[in-house]
């Protein structure tokens, strides 16, 4: 199933990647933090230090890696590319912190799923730019600290809670990504047109824009399956009335809602009155994985209004019932 803010498939991976910007000027939206990015950046330049370390956070899909390489590029500097899950051992970021050089930047994606044993590394490489090595065995075992180049960590994580506070404490700034307004969306989608060169109408884009649930990914995945219909179809421009079609035949309703969060608003008004309902339930009664409705179905149906997270669980509110076209009982 693709949901959506998975990632893609081989070739259509490969068009995201032709798509990504490549610098803050390319990069749309989220205007306060380009400013204080390109701040930080310049500032860091002048004094010929390293950036200090950056944590990005946000939903799946709002620019997060783009954001890091862009860093990099506009620093002029290297970035190493490694994930949370894929430290196993001590060795494993011992060896990858002492290949970087000055100034280059590490960049640790899903950084809420390091391992303890790994972020303890982290701290005194953060902090200190050292790794305390154990040499020996017993009573006779010494450590001692290698010396590390000053680096930059930028870690990007959707889970800001599952982040530990003495690691988040250890980044000098924290960008938080928000959903893209419609306007940006647009300008995304226009953007991304014109390097696929495909040609759009003002309204398709507009229409398009609304269903990719605020989010640059799902705008341009959307816009590619669309190309897909224009071409089989041999049309040469998309209309509003393609993209009225095809989002029909993809199961994409007008708010960008898919089959999966309607399923989830109806399990939880059908089967639990409306909650609250806890998300273990709610991940049980649809057969999902607890953690993708977490970080990336609910954050948008948050944003719509359409559910409530409670202490005792999670809520179908009237915005909800009225999309459904459900009525209240209670
Ligand atoms: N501000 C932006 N302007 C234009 N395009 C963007 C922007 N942000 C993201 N994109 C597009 O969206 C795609 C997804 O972005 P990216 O892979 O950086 O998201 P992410 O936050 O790292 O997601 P994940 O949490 O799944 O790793 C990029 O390939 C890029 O084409
Ligand atoms: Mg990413």
């Amino acid at each position: 199933m693709m949901s959506p803010g998975s990632q893609e498939n081989n070739s259509d991976q490969e068009v995201e990647v032709t798509l990504r910007p490549q610098t803050l000027k390319e990069y749309i939206g989220q205007s306060q933090i380009k400013k204080n990015l390109s701040i930080f950046i310049e500032a860091a330049k002048k004094r010929n230090d390293p950036l200090e370390h950056i944590l990005i956070h946000g939903s799946p899909g709002l620019g997060k890696t783009t954001l890091a390489n862009i860093i990099a590029k506009e620093c002029a500097v290297n970035i190493k590319i490694t994930s949370g899950p894929a430290l196993e051992k001590q060795g494993d970021i011992a060896a990858i912190l002492s290949s970087l050089k000055n100034r280059d930047i590490l960049f640790i994606d899903e950084i809420h799923r390091l391992k303890p044993a790994i972020e303890e590394v982290l701290y005194t490489a953060m902090e200190d730019f050292g790794i305390d090595l154990v040499i020996g065995k017993g009573p006779s075992a010494r450590t001692m600290r290698l010396k590390l180049p000053k680096f930059t960590l930028i870690g990007a994580t959707t889970k800001m809670s599952m982040l530990s506070s003495p690691l988040r404490d250890r980044f000098g700034s924290v960008l938080h990504l928000n959903f893209y307004d419609d306007n940006d969306i647009c300008t995304i989608i226009e953007r991304s047109a014109k390097l696929l060169n495909c040609n759009i109408e003002n309204s398709a884009g507009s229409l398009l824009a609304t269903a990719s649930r605020n989010t640059p990914r799902i705008a341009n995945r959307l816009l590619r399956r669309i190309r897909d219909f224009k071409d089989y179809y041999g049309h040469d421009i998309i209309t509003t009335a393609l993209v009225a079609d095809a989002l029909k035949e993809l199961g994409i309703d007008e708010l960008g809602l898919d089959e999966t969060d309607r399923q989830i608003l109806k399990t939880i008004i059908d089967k639990f009155k409306g909650g609250p309902v806890g998300l273990n339930t709610i991940a049980a009664s649809i057969c999902a994985e607890e953690s993708t409705i977490e970080e990336v179905y609910e954050p948008f149906l948050l944003k719509l209004g359409m559910m409530e997270r409670t202490p005792r669980g999670r809520l179908a509110t009237e915005n909800a019932y009225k999309h459904l076209g459900m009525s209240i009982i209670s």
